[in-house]
């Protein structure tokens, strides 16, 4: 496969994780999968043109539909604030470019549908920025339940805390509004983990939510007065999968103390999994066999009988980090558009995770159970 022209939008934190993966995904997987770092586009013009010499980008700009139009750029990678996601997604799946975007795909589900369906109509990949779930422990965790190695799944519960706004000092920033950040914790960490939940134990048949907010307002950093917050700090949902299964999850960007605390614990007849972002080089298992005094929750290292952590390291033990993750899902969208085949995660996740969102505000505003298989939510016009 000729290597791929990739223009990136956006130099902050996820353009750089971007722009890293860009880079080492060659080293990594194999020199035939180096992509051509073509184009580099950051509002702010400066930043753009430095950090494309820092990072190896041919060429730099402050125009992100001339990125999306250029004929040697093959696919657009979106690492802006959520509120610019639509646009530029559907701009880039107009012109006719695979997509890498960052997770939330949209602010709506009725934006979320549209471009899942334009990138449907235009044949062209997708991948959303859900990296948490390209660790190879997550593909055992998922083999274990898709194997029936825990036996029959009782009970799901899940967790995604931070505590970057935790401190009601944290000035306002485009976060706080819901024009731009969307749905507080739940658009920014609960994404993740709602569409982690789906891959492990499949979908999820109907929700409840509640949403609050702790700080009601917080300071304009640049007029100084006090602004009301327009989304939430905590999300907890309530569901059932169609298997039958029970779960729980629980969302918070106030969660003092927590960094980047996404978790499960799955419980079956046969035994139980552990697993802790903090810790993602370690999967704690439990098997209800053998003599019942030696049983106890063992500990999983990663390591290179976990695909693909050999190709990053041949030593088991010495783990892969964040960065990895983002190499993983940079290599699997190369990997869909060379044989066509969509990956998981790609644009279809992100559309159904953006109308689960949805689902949660909307049980939140009417305290109903709402049913969310996909066919219901298509037709629920209150969702969009
Ligand atoms: N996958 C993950 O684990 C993860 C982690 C953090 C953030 N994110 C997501 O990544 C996205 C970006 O977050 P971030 O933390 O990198 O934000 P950031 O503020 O660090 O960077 C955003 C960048 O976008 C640029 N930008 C803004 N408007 C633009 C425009 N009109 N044209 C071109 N560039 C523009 C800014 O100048 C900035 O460089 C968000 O959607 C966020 O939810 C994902």
């Amino acid at each position: 496969m000729s290597s791929l022209g990739f223009g990136l939008i956006g130099t902050g934190f996820m353009g750089k994780a971007h722009a890293i993966a860009l880079r080492s995904v060659g080293t990594v997987f194999g020199e035939r999968d180096a992509p051509r770092l073509r184009y580099l586009v950051d509002a702010n013009l400066d930043n753009a043109k430095r950090s494309a010499e820092a990072w190896g980008f041919a060429s730099a700009g402050d125009d992100w539909a001339a990125l999306c139009a250029h004929p040697e750029v093959d696919v657009v990678n979106i690492c802006t604030p959520n509120h610019l996601h639509r646009e530029m997604a559907m701009a880039a799946i107009l012109a006719g470019k695979h997509v890498h975007c960052e997770k939330p795909l949209a602010l709506t589900a009725s934006d979320a549908v549209a471009l899942r369906d334009a990138a449907s109509r235009a044949e062209v990949r997708t991948s959303m920025g859900f990296n948490y779930m390209c660790n190879p422990l997550i593909t055992v965790a998922r083999e274990l339940i898709r194997n029936g190695e825990l036996g029959e799944i009782f009970n799901f519960r899940g967790w995604y805390q931070e505590d970057y706004m935790a401190d009601p000092a944290t000035p306002f920033s485009w976060r706080c509004l819901r024009s731009q950040g969307g749905a507080g914790a739940l658009a920014d960490l609960g994404t993740h983990l709602i569409n982690m939940a789906e891959y492990l134990l499949g979908p999820i048949s109907a929700l409840f939510g509640q949403l609050s907010t702790v700080h009601t307002h917080r300071k304009d950093p640049v007029s100084g007065n006090s602004r009301e917050v327009e989304n939430e700090d905590i999300a907890q949902i309530l569901c059932k999968f169609s298997s039958g299964c029970p779960g729980t999850m629980e969302f918070s960007r106030i969660a003092t103390g927590t960094k980047c605390d996404l978790g499960f614990e799955i419980f079956g007849s046969k035994g139980s999994i552990f697993f802790a972002q903090e810790r993602m080089n370690e999967l704690r298992l439990y098997e209800s066999q053998g003599p019942a005094r030696l049983r106890g929750f063992r500990t999983i290292l990663a390591g290179p009988q976990h695909p693909p952590y050999a190709a990053f390291c041949p030593a088991p033990g010495h783990g892969l980090g964040i960065n990895d993750l983002k190499v993983i899902e940079v290599w699997n969208l190369i990997n869909s558009i060379a044989s066509g085949e969509p990956v998981f995660s790609d644009i279809r996740n992100g559309c159904r995770v953006q109308q689960l969102s949805a689902a949660v505000e909307l049980s939140n505003r009417t305290r109903d159970w709402i049913n969310v298989e996909q066919r219901a939510l298509d037709q629920n016009a209150e969702l969009v």
